[in-house]
C-alpha cells in the first residue's frame, strides 16, 4: 500500500533518499536534499496490459527528410544547434546566473519575430519594464515578439493554447514557474519537472518549439538543469566568468546535430557579439617570447580553435605544494608532471603549479597534453617556447606521443593566423597525403616527450655556457 511517506530530493542531480543527509550519495553534492511530497503518479496499467492499442513496427528504410529548421539569424547559435532550432522540439539553456542567457534568448527570440514568425517570450525572473529597458539597450525594441510577465504554469498553459501560429516559446526561467496542483515550492524539482514537462508536451502536439532558461547554481538552492537534461532534444550550456568577455555557447547534448560543438560570443555594451574567428580572439592578448606559455591547436566540434596554454612554476612554501589549474583536468596535470618527471628526468614535484588556460575556455581534449608540457617545461626551463609554433598530441604514461585526430584541420587553422611552426605527433601528415596548402608550416614530428624537452634543455645550456661571457644583458 502506497502511504504518503516523506522524500528526500536532491536539488542538483534529482536523486532521491528515504531519509535526509547532508550529502547526496547521487552527485555528492552537500546540503542539497529538500523534502518533498511522494510523485503524485497516475495509477497507470500497472498489472497485466490488456486492452492496450497495437502498434505497428517498420522498417529502417523509408524516407524521412531531415528536420526542418527555424534559423535564429545568429550564426553561432545556429552551428551549436546543428543548423538553427527545430519546430516542436525542446531545448535547455543552463548557466550560472548573470552569463547572458536572457540576452541571447532575446536577441535570437527578437530576430526570428523579426523573419515574420510568431514568438512568444515569458519572464518569470524580470517585470515587463525590465525586459523592455534590456530590449532596448539592445536596440531590439521595434522587433514584433509577444512579450508576458508570468509564472504560473496554468496561465502560461492556457494562453498558449490559444495562440494557433507560434513557433517559438522562450521561458526564463523553468525555475520560477510553478503549478498550483504540486505542494513543494517553486525551483523544487518536482515543480520544474512537472512544468518542463507540460510544457514539453505542448511544444509536441501544437508544434511549436520551446526554450527553457535554466540557471545552474552552486548551492543547489534551485533545481539544475541537470534533472532535465533527459527530457529536452538539446541541451546547450552557457560558459565563461563574469569578469571575462567571452561566453562559450555548448551543446551537451543534441538530437538534432552533433554534441561538442561550441558558439564564441563577445559580451558588449549592446549585447552578445558572435565571434567568427575565436582562435585570433583567444591569443589576441598574447605576449610572444615569454617562458611558461604555449600554443595549442585544439578542436571544438568540428572547429579548429587556437589558445593559448600558460604555466607558471614557484618554489613551494612548504608541506605539499599547490596545483592550481583553470579550464583544464587537475588529474591530468599531475599525470603529466609524474611522466615528465619519471620520463624525463626533471624536477618539477617540489613546485607549486599554476595552470591557465587563455581566455575562460575549458578544454577537454587529451590532444593538449603536449602543449600543457611544453609550457611545463618552458616554465621550468625559463625558455620560451619556439616563437610562433603549436603544440598537439596526447601523451602516455611511458612518454610516448599518440596521435589524435583532425591533425590536418588543426594544421590549417594554425597556418591561416600566421604560425610558421608545429610540434605534433610522429607520422601525422607525412607522405603522400600531406596537403600542399600546409607547406609555409615546419613540422616537427615527436615520438616521446623526450624529444620535446631536449631542445629546451639544450638552450638552457647554451645559456649557461655564455653567461660567464662579459654580454650585454638581455632582454
Ligand atoms: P543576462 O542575460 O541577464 O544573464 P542571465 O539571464 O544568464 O542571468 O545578462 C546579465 C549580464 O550581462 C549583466 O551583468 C549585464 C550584462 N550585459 C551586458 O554587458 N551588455 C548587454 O547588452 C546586456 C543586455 C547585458
Ligand atoms: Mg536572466
Amino acid at each position: 500500500m502506497a502511504k504518503d511517506r516523506a522524500r528526500f530530493v536532491c536539488q542538483s542531480c534529482g536523486a532521491v533518499h528515504p531519509k535526509w543527509m547532508g550529502k547526496c550519495e547521487g552527485c555528492s553534492a552537500w546540503n542539497t536534499l529538500v523534502e518533498e511530497a511522494a510523485d503524485p503518479r497516475p495509477a497507470g496499467p500497472s498489472r497485466g496490459a490488456a486492452g492496450g492499442r497495437r502498434i505497428s513496427f517498420v522498417g529502417l528504410s523509408g524516407t524521412s527528410a531531415p528536420p526542418a529548421r527555424i534559423p535564429t539569424g545568429i550564426a553561432e547559435l545556429d552551428r551549436v544547434l546543428g543548423g538553427g532550432i527545430v519546430p516542436a522540439s525542446a531545448v535547455l539553456v543552463g548557466g550560472d546566473p548573470g552569463i547572458g542567457k536572457s540576452t541571447i534568448l532575446l536577441q535570437a527570440a527578437a530576430r526570428v519575430a523579426a523573419a515574420g514568425k510568431r514568438v512568444l517570450y515569458v519572464s518569470g525572473e524580470e517585470a515587463i519594464e525590465q525586459v523592455r529597458l534590456r530590449a532596448q539597450r539592445l536596440g531590439l525594441s521595434d522587433a514584433p515578439l509577444g512579450l508576458a510577465a508570468a509564472t504560473a504554469l496554468r496561465d502560461i498553459a492556457a494562453s498558449l493554447e490559444d495562440e494557433k501560429d507560434a513557433a517559438l516559446v522562450v521561458i526564463d526561467s523553468i525555475q520560477t514557474l510553478w503549478l498550483d496542483a504540486l505542494d513543494s515550492a517553486p525551483g523544487t524539482v518536482a515543480q520544474v519537472r512537472t512544468c518542463a514537462a507540460e510544457l514539453i508536451r505542448m511544444a509536441k502536439t501544437r508544434g511549436f518549439a520551446v526554450v527553457l532558461i535554466g540557471h545552474v547554481t552552486k548551492e543547489g538552492t534551485l533545481a539544475g538543469p541537470r534533472v532535465l537534461e533527459h527530457m529536452v532534444d538539446a541541451t546547450l550550456y552557457f560558459e565563461g566568468d563574469r569578469g571575462h568577455q567571452f561566453r562559450i555557447l555548448r551543446a551537451v547534448k543534441n538530437r538534432f546535430g552533433a554534441t561538442d560543438e561550441i558558439g564564441v560570443f563577445e559580451m558588449t555594451e549592446r549585447g552578445l557579439v558572435e565571434v567568427a574567428n575565436p582562435s585570433a580572439l583567444f591569443l589576441a592578448e598574447r605576449r610572444g617570447n615569454i617562458a611558461g606559455s604555449a600554443v595549442f591547436a585544439g578542436l571544438e566540434g568540428t572547429r579548429p580553435v587556437l589558445v593559448e596554454v600558460q604555466a607558471l612554476l614557484a618554489p613551494s612554501a612548504g608541506g605539499s605544494p599547490r596545483r592550481q589549474v583553470v579550464g583544464w583536468d587537475s588529474g591530468r596535470l599531475s599525470m603529466l608532471l609524474a611522466v615528465l618527471e619519471a620520463r624525463c628526468g626533471m624536477t618539477l614535484g617540489m613546485n607549486d603549479v599554476y595552470l591557465n588556460i587563455a581566455g575562460g575556455l575549458r578544454i577537454n581534449e587529451p590532444a593538449a597534453d603536449l602543449a600543457v608540457a611544453a609550457a611545463l617545461v618552458s616554465a621550468a626551463t625559463d625558455r620560451p617556447t619556439e616563437s610562433e609554433c603549436v603544440y598537439f598530441g596526447e601523451i602516455g604514461l611511458s612518454g610516448e606521443v599518440r596521435q589524435v585526430a583532425q591533425a590536418e584541420a588543426r594544421l590549417r587553422e594554425a597556418q591561416k593566423l600566421g604560425f610558421a611552426a608545429a610540434v605534433l605527433p610522429r607520422r601525422v601528415a607525412r607522405g603522400a597525403g600531406r596537403p600542399a596548402a600546409l607547406d609555409g608550416l615546419r613540422l616537427s614530428e615527436i615520438g616521446h616527450v623526450a624529444d620535446l624537452v631536449a631542445p629546451f634543455a639544450a638552450a638552457g645550456r647554451e645559456k649557461r655556457k655564455k653567461a660567464p661571457a662579459p654580454e650585454p644583458a638581455e632582454a
